[in-house]
């Protein structure tokens, strides 16, 4: 059966057979015969390719490769892959997405990807005086800058305007130079850490001042995305569910202990795809956190209200760094295949299936804490392994699992007692 690219709502996916689900996604994405054998081949990296990658390479290690479904993002349907460990995140963020999809949807955007380089100028002899020539010096470093990546000038891309800061510190004032520059469809790294390095001497030369560092800000706040929802006070069960979710979010907003493990929540589903897509997720959530403690106050990075209808209004934004061209995600055979299987065609377009993806995150998250708890989950996946590996097949899964959850002992010798049971 194929489903062409068409819808992602696809009801039952956890239930089917691997084998199935596997088909289910070819037919979905138009995946070759080569890329559903990458799927099965426990990683898809070779040695030789994790060689080229890093250092002191002794083999690889795999982790579970799936896909989110039922995410409508823009009135674009969406599979998204998610490579994590931790059970019940992929299944939260499917039942979330088909929340939201019969609401409006979810809507996002993005700004412009532009990066932040930092040039860090010590023994400044005159703070006005170095500031006034780098200002009139802007077209010069701006052309420096690009001449070193011609092919992202080519593209649309490319240095795009120096901000200059003051900076008092405990090694005194320092000239912050901040290099902003238009990365288009790459993470942007490598071309703003060699175009700041590029600058540093004429800086030098400029300031009269000693250039130390000359590298990327990870406090993306230039390149933002931003998810918005509306989910219906009946799908979610009513209005006094509405009402704890936004009070649950409250706590967030008021305490920074409940904060970090809400965001952390949020980068669960963000973090899931940049694995799989092989983004810098380190700088994701560098990038996360410290724009969550913008104010001063670390804060929840989503938003959740209610609306006049009483319906749950959530918003998610924050910085993402994340590229399709260059790196990792063109070397790694499993990042392609993801990229393919999402049909992004921009960067941009990444960003916005990956702020949407921490939006219904954090909502499942919060959904279930403010109701069952967040064990139930687990507890379902975990009796759902049991039953499989006791022997329960088919129909039988499901029932097992029920037996074993209902028995309130979810353990292998309750498993195997139930399944032989209802097989009778
Ligand atoms: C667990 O990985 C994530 C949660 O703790 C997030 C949250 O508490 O909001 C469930």
């Amino acid at each position: 059966m194929t489903y062409g690219r068409r819808s992602s709502r696809i009801s039952g996916f956890y239930k089917k057979p691997m084998e199935e689900r596997v088909g289910l996604v070819a037919g979905y994405a138009g995946l070759t015969p080569e890329e559903v054998e990458l799927l099965g081949s426990g990683g898809g990296l070779s040695l030789e390719a994790a060689e080229r990658m890093i250092e002191n390479v002794l083999g690889t290690m795999a982790y579970p490769f799936a896909v989110a479904v039922n995410f409508r993002i823009n009135d674009r349907d969406y599979l998204v892959p998610m490579v994590l460990e931790e059970p019940s995140v992929v299944a939260a963020a499917s039942n979330m997405a088909r929340l939201m999809r019969g609401g409006e949807g979810i809507r996002a955007t993005t700004t412009d990807p532009v990066m932040i380089g930092q040039i860090q100028v010590l023994d400044v002899p005159d703070m006005e005086k170095a500031k006034r020539a780098i200002t009139e010096a802007n077209t010069r470093l701006l052309s420096l800058a690009n001449q070193q990546d011609p092919v992202l000038v080519k593209v649309g891309g490319g240095a795009r305007d120096l901000v200059l800061r003051v900076v008092e510190s405990e090694a005194g004032p320092m000239l912050v130079v901040h290099l902003l520059v238009d990365c288009r469809d790459t993470m942007g790294a490598n071309a703003v850490d060699t175009m700041c390095e590029e600058l540093a001497p004429l800086i030098e030369e400029l300031t009269g001042g000693r250039v130390l560092l000359r590298i990327i800000s990870n406090l993306a706040d230039k390149r933002l995305a931003r998810a918005e929802t509306v989910v219906r006070k009946e799908a979610l069960g009513g209005e006094p569910m509405v009402d704890d979710i936004v009070a649950a979010w409250a706590f967030a907003d008021a305490d920074p202990y409940r904060a970090a493990t809400h965001n952390k929540g949020i980068m669960n589903g963000v973090v899931a795809v940049a694995l799989a897509t092989a983004q810098d997720h380190r700088a994701l959530e560098a990038g996360a956190h410290a724009y969550a403690a913008r104010s001063g106050r670390y804060l929840p990075l989503t938003r959740w209200s209610k609306n006049e209808h009483g319906d749950l209004v959530g918003v998610l934004e924050m910085p993402m760094a994340v590229g399709i061209v260059g790196g990792a995600t063109r070397t790694h055979p499993m990042a392609q295949l993801a990229l393919k299987v999402l049909g992004v065609s921009t960067a941009r377009e990444l960003a916005e299936v990956m702020v949407a993806v921490g939006l219904a995150q954090n909502l499942g998250a919060l959904r279930a804490l403010v109701q069952e708890g967040i064990q139930h989950g687990h507890m379902r996946l975990h009796a759902r392994n049991l039953v499989i590996m006791a022997g329960a097949e088919g129909d039988l899964v499901d029932k097992a699992v029920e037996a074993l959850i209902d028995s309130g002992e979810i353990r292998f010798d309750k498993a195997q007692e139930i399944v032989r049971r209802l097989k009778g």
